[in-house]
């Protein structure tokens, strides 16, 4: 065993996008492309920081949904670990942990950061994507600055230091050796129960179940599943089987693990049918986001953020009552309306948990959510999709109202933000810029001008300063708001793997109880049509629709 230094070659293509570095799975296959993200990263971390904080003899965390190529990409991180100066590193089970569990750990264990292998909700296997991310010892993912700083030490790598050790048992719970450094395989589970134990009333989930409650939650073949049947099944008394596809599968059976009605599908046909369960839910690829229904009723995301923070202190949790709340721009408003009934801060900020960071550090807010099925709070520094699952099976419990009650009266007292989201996947990427381009540029032309019944009172380009750290983040989506308070909002995807995605996201509030039981696609035509009008999506792309409608 020694440890050794290669010589290496710069990779152009390594910027960190919204989540991490993602790439095709072959991308990353390539000899040394995973390694030289890996030293740069390393390398960044071992640089102290202005607080003389440098990885050095500290401890990491690993692990990763599972997806194919994770346990070949464990072991390399662990040899550029050990040849690195790492002390220790805490590597779930198979390589496995959720992107909530990596959170956890390092938080529990105050670990120094911890590395996540996922593509999250992007389909894997050989053909599939592969990613990789760093969290920092917050628990969350890590600044701009520092992903800035890696991008910019990868494009100068010369050399890689490694261990050609022979690979580790990685699948058996025990303390190993590498070189210099200790590996202790752990239960990827422990720890995050321990987290939601903390937060829920487990003996109310528990008399739900003995009175008969009945749940579908679908895994999707990926992460989630361990999780969900260790808590669920395990430990709440849930019936056997309640959790499905529930084995982490390396392609995820070719599933695309992204849970919304268009994905999970089979879920939506559970839950319409006349034998339904009370409750459904859906997890991703890493099991970071979640879709909750009810029977034969979807909630959308920007409303599960909305009817958390107005029940919030129904769970022990969030007894005292929230700091704060906050949501990513594109994210529908109906979440403000309950933050200034209850006189809570709101937040709004860029999309990517990785903004949260600072306001759940600084204790400015408690819970957070993105339209994109993401939903988390201060309990972690990540979006968590079987905390929300445990958070709408225990309003239901504290309640006693089924999902679709809690949420129709939820619009009754608050009015409903009808929403939806348009993807236009695969787009030729200048075809994409060009359409942002030149939407930026009639954005001036836009205020004052009426579309049927409604008049553009406010264009602009997105921006954000942190109000934590002061750092300022432009250029995070074009937004054309209305006087009615609905929204029309473009912005091009950064975790795409292919070409470009335009995300065209539509939002439309309506009080009036008698008109808020509309179809949603129908509401919110009209103003798809606005959206084509001032942006020729159809001509630029050759594509008539969206490709997903959500
Ligand atoms: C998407 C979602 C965003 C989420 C991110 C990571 O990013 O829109 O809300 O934080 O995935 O899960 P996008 O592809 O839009 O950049
Ligand atoms: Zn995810």
């Amino acid at each position: 065993m020694a440890i050794h230094t290669t010589p290496t070659q710069v990779f152009t293509d390594q910027r960190p996008g919204t989540s991490g570095l993602r790439k095709k799975v072959g991308v990353f296959m390539q000899p040394h492309y995973l390694e030289n993200f890996v030293q740069a990263l390393l390398d960044v971390l071992n640089a102290s920081d202005a607080s003389g904080q440098a990885l050095h003899g500290q401890t990491l965390v690993l692990g990763g949904d599972g997806r194919f190529y994770n346990r070949t990409a464990v072991q390399i991180i662990l040899k550029l670990a050990a040849a690195n100066g790492v002390a220790r590193v805490l590597l779930g089970q198979g390589g496995i942990l959720s992107t909530p569990a990596v959170s956890a750990v390092i938080r529990r264990r105050q670990a120094f950061g911890g590395i996540v292998l996922s593509a999250s909700h992007n389909p894997g296997g050989p053909d599939g994507d592969f990613g990789i991310k760093y969290n920092a010892s917050n628990g969350g993912p890590a600044n701009e600055t520092l992903t800035e700083a890696v991008f910019a030490r990868t494009m100068v790598l010369s050399e890689l230091r490694s261990s050609n050790a022979p690979d580790i048992d990685i699948d058996r719970l025990c303390v190993q050796q590498l070189e210099q450094m200790q590996v202790e395989v752990i239960d990827p589970v422990a720890d995050y129960l321990a987290v939601m134990r903390e937060l829920f009333d487990f003996d109310l989930l528990r008399g739900m179940f003995k009175r008969g409650f009945t749940l579908r939650v679908d895994a999707m073949n990926a992460v989630g599943g361990p999780y969900a049947k260790a808590i669920l099944e395990g430990e709440l008394g849930a019936p056997k089987g309640s959790v499905v596809n529930a084995v982490p599968l390396e392609d995820f059976g070719g599933l695309h693990p992204d849970p919304n009605p268009v994905n999970a599908e089979d879920l939506i046909v559970h839950m319409s049918a006349p034998d339904a369960p009370d409750f459904g839910a859906a997890m991703d690829g890493d099991a970071d986001r979640n879709m909750v229904l009810g029977r034969n009723f979807v909630v959308t995301p920007s409303d599960s953020l909305a009817l958390m923070t107005a029940h919030a202190t129904l769970i022990p949790g969030y007894k005292d009552g929230l700091l704060g709340v906050a949501r990513s721009m594109p994210t529908s408003a109906a979440v403000d309306r309950v933050a200034k009934a209850l006189g809570l801060p709101c937040f709004e900020t860029p999309t990517g948990w990785k903004f949260f960071g600072n306001l759940l550090d600084a204790g400015r807010v408690t819970l957070c959510g993105e339209e994109s099925y993401g939903t988390g709070s201060s309990h972690i520094r990540e979006k968590d999709g079987l905390w929300a699952i445990l958070f709408w099976l225990s309003l239901q419990g504290a309640t006693g109202e089924s999902v679709q009650d809690l949420v129709e009266t939820h619009w009754r007292v608050y009015g409903r933000n009808y929403y939806t989201r348009h993807d236009y996947e695969g787009i030729a990427v200048d075809v994409a810029n060009a359409l942002m381009t030149d939407l930026r540029a009639a954005l001036p032309s836009l205020p004052g001008r009426a579309f049927g019944q409604r008049a553009v009172s406010l264009t602009d380009d997105f921006a954000y300063t942190d109000p934590v750290d002061g750092s300022i983040s432009k250029n995070q989506g074009v937004r054309l708001l209305f006087d009615d308070g609905a929204r029309v909002i473009f912005r091009l995807s950064g975790t795409g793997t292919e070409g470009a995605t335009l995300r065209l996201y539509l939002e439309s509030y309506e009080d009036d109880p008698v008109r808020q039981d509309q179809p949603v696609q129908q509401k919110l035509a009209e103003l798809a049509a606005v959206a084509e009008q001032v942006a020729g999506i159809r001509k630029r792309t050759g594509m008539d629709g969206p490709s997903v409608a959500t």
